[in-house]
């Protein structure tokens, strides 16, 4: 017979053997930016969260950055009125986003500003790209994955001469860290800006909320191509769930193209992927400098959300026991809605789970 009990017979003896822990440095809290001053809308499938105009959005980074957490991820939500089949609000000058990193980095200069680089919320019909009729399937449309790269590279450009710190391109398309690479280190202002990969992203139903909040869900027409069938889900750019090694092939790519931090989304249904890339590209090895991020989805969220308003998890412990598995698989970073609160209840949090 081990002892295994004597590692647990009390709390420091519980303490000592913990190989896991969780900070308000690991910690990035995402945002919806919407036009207008003073706006603030709740988002029904994810309590707790809304879209805010910048000035509301200042004021709220500042708690959170006063909490403790000092990374923000930026997301873009346009009317419909702005929208168009080639999502140019996305990379306008002077658009949505480049205008709330200004005033992030002006009133919070010790935050890192963190951008969401993808066309789904600023386009007509919700894709992440241009339509362009489908190789396979006549009368259909699929998304052109060349011809959106160099947009998704226009895009990021304005968010680093804006003062991002980092641009994380979201769209799945094939080459298109390169893409953006290439594009900062064409000029000395934007050349330090880093990109983060979505890079193991796969086609999740947990993105449910998050398309409620952001208004990306696909359409179903294009105003430009009349009768065309357009593609109903992300299924031909977002990865299929049922692979088993492919993500960490997409990552190897995210690397060698240049990016320096690399995501693997959904998390809680994906460790085993977050911990075999960790053991592949994480500490120890040769990719060691660039850092593995995992992003906590607006449904994992709604779902634990939900069970505790229901009274059937405690909602302390269930996210922080969430936060702490996907540490444990690997990830040095975790994107999560639940960033601030944990901030806020790190306190209570350690001792209660105490
Ligand atoms: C944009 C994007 C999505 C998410 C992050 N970037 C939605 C999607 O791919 O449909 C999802 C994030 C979340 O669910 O919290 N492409």
């Amino acid at each position: 017979m081990i002892r295994f009990r004597q590692t647990r017979d009390s709390q420091a003896e519980r303490d000592r053997h913990a190989d896991v822990d969780l900070s308000v440095d690991d910690l990035i809290m995402p945002y919806f930016v919407v036009e207008g001053r003073d706006r603030q809308e709740a988002v029904p499938s994810m309590p707790g969260v809304s879209r805010l105009s910048i000035d509301r959005l200042v004021d709220e980074a500042r708690g959170l950055y006063c909490a403790g957490v000092s990374k923000v991820l930026l997301f873009g939500v346009v009317d419909d009125k702005d929208k168009d089949e080639r999502g140019s609000a996305a990379y306008s000058s002077d658009n949505l986003i480049a205008r709330a990193v200004r005033a992030l980095k002006s009133a919070l200069p010790g935050m890192t500003v963190i951008t969401d680089i993808c066309l789904c919320e600023y386009t007509s019909h919700g894709h992440c790209g241009l339509l362009r009729p489908s190789v396979s399937e006549a009368g259909a449309l699929d998304v052109d994955n060349d011809s959106t790269l160099p947009l998704l590279a226009e895009m990021a450009r304005t968010h680093a001469m804006a003062g991002a710190d980092i641009v994380a391109p979201s769209a799945m398309m094939d080459g298109q860290v390169a893409a953006i690479r290439a594009r900062l280190d064409e000029d000395p202002q934007t050349e330090d800006c880093q990109v983060m990969g979505y890079s193991a992203k796969y086609a999740s139903a947990f993105y449910g909320p998050f398309r409620d909040a952001a208004g990306s869900a696909p359409g179903d027409a294009s105003a430009s191509w009349p009768g065309f069938k357009l593609p109903a889900n992300r299924k031909t750019y977002q990865m299929d769930y049922r692979t088993r090694t492919q993500g960490l092939d997409e990552i190897a790519a995210d690397i060698q193209e240049g990016a320096a931090y690399v995501m693997v989304k959904p998390a809680m249904p994906y460790l085993d992927i977050l911990a075999r890339a960790t053991d592949k590209f994480g500490l120890g090895t040769e990719s060691a400098h660039v850092k593995m991020v995992a992003y906590q989805v607006s449904g994992e969220y709604a779902m634990l959300c939900a069970a505790a308003e229901n009274g059937w998890l405690d909602r302390d412990r269930v996210i922080y026991e969430s936060l702490i598995g996907i540490k444990r698989a690997g990830a040095e970073l975790i994107i999560t809605y639940f960033a601030k609160e944990v901030a806020e209840k790190r306190l209570t949090l350690n001792g209660y789970l105490k």
